[in-house]
């Protein structure tokens, strides 16, 4: 039930805390990842995994970018993410040291549901991340990693997408415990890091009334891009889809640095776009990159809106509207940084009148190829 919110979206989104917490419940002690759950699978085969395919569609695909960032860098295992749909026409180079990992919110999407038994037959692992206790992937899958972000009742995701990342973060964890790729100090550093989330992410929802604010003023809006770089590149591809699926707006997610390879282009007076900036304090020094990009397009005349850490001046002069989330490190600012383009998505169909809870022409899940 709604439970007095206008949407199951507006509820699904407030519960995006509590999704992370719940994944999390049960699976973290003392600085350490257990998930028992990957038994069926064995530690031994874990340890010799030479590599991971994930396979999804739509949000789900981009939980599955983010997660392919953090088990690369953690597990030191090469990872690559594919829609389902496209997987097993290209013939995959797999075999019984490939772990396929599926992601699916209702368990059902026929694509995906494909995908794992053609993996299945060539030899592969498979593991599903599902969300749906029962559902027909993880009964075809060797193991099952539940998300438990409890029912989603809304077309288009939101607390699973967390909940999705959380689950492959704690996957990466868990699978760089087993292949000695981090050492114990930098685990616990990492699962602190998670367990902080859903507190920061409840600060974030406090920003919730600007963000429809500015989603009341852009109603009439009929194009809006999303800018994103290493982690904020998947943000800005789920920023998109919730503009397409829910307001029926064209947008777009490009990578930062892709916007000199074309999409600069595009940039025209009064061009809204989204810029998710990365923290200054990122070892990985990519916040000069973001901010040049921004000064780029806003001298040809975009209107900015950056989604920028707190205490970030660099953006101040450039962005026309700032969205502060709080200080984390780079692989989990994500999870902050995608929740305002989830409210900012059901804002602008809310403003346009639409039906957020059922947008046109889609389904919670799709049952055919
Ligand atoms: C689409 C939904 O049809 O399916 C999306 O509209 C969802 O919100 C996608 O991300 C994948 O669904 P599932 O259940 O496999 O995660």
């Amino acid at each position: 039930e709604k439970g007095g919110w206008s949407s199951f979206m507006a509820k699904e989104i407030s519960e995006e805390p509590d999704a992370i917490a719940n994944t999390l419940l049960g699976r973290v002690h003392d600085g350490t990842v257990s998930l028992s759950e990957l038994d069926p699978l064995g530690a031994d085969t874990l340890a010799g995994i030479e590599r991971i395919i994930v396979i999804a569609c739509g949000t789900a695909a981009y939980a599955g970018m983010l997660g392919a960032y953090a088990i690369e860098k953690w597990a030191r295992v090469p990872v690559d993410v594919q829609l389902s749909h496209e997987f097993r026409y290209r013939e995959p180079v797999i075999g019984d040291r490939t772990l396929v990992v599926s992601i699916s919110q209702s368990g059902e999407t026929m694509d995906t549901l494909m995908a794992v038994k053609y993996a299945r037959e060539a030899g592969a692992r498979t593991l599903s991340i599902c969300n749906t206790q029962g559902a027909t992937i993880p009964r075809e899958s060797d193991a099952v990693l539940y998300t438990h972000a409890g029912p989603e009742v809304a077309v288009a995701s939101t607390k699973a997408f967390v909940a999705q990342v959380t689950a492959l973060y704690l996957l990466g964890l868990q699978l760089a415990s087993i292949r000695g790729s981090l050492s114990p100090e930098l685990i616990a550093e990492q699962v602190a890091e998670l367990a902080a989330v859903p507190a920061k992410l409840s600060e974030v929802l406090q920003s919730g009334e600007t963000i429809s604010q500015l989603a009341r003023w852009m109603a009439d809006t009929r194009s809006v891009l999303f800018l994103g770089r290493h982690v904020g590149y998947p943000v800005a591809l789920e920023g998109a889809l919730k503009l397409k699926e829910l307001a029926y707006i064209h947008a777009e997610g490009f990578a930062a640095g892709e916007l000199k390879h074309g999409p600069i282009a595009l940039i025209e007076p009064g061009q809204i776009v989204f810029v998710v900036v990365p923290s200054p304090r990122d070892p990985l020094s990519l916040h000069p990159k973001v901010v040049s990009n921004i000064q780029e397009i806003r001298a040809r005349g975009a209107r900015v809106i950056a989604i920028a850490e707190e205490g970030d001046a660099a953006v101040l002069p450039y962005a026309d509207e700032v969205i502060r989330i709080p200080l984390a490190a780079p692989l989990f600012e994500p999870l902050l940084s995608v929740v305002p383009l989830h409210i900012f998505g059901m804002e602008l169909a809310a403003a346009k009148g639409l039906d957020v809870d059922q947008p046109r022409n889609l389904a919670k899940s799709v049952t055919v190829e």
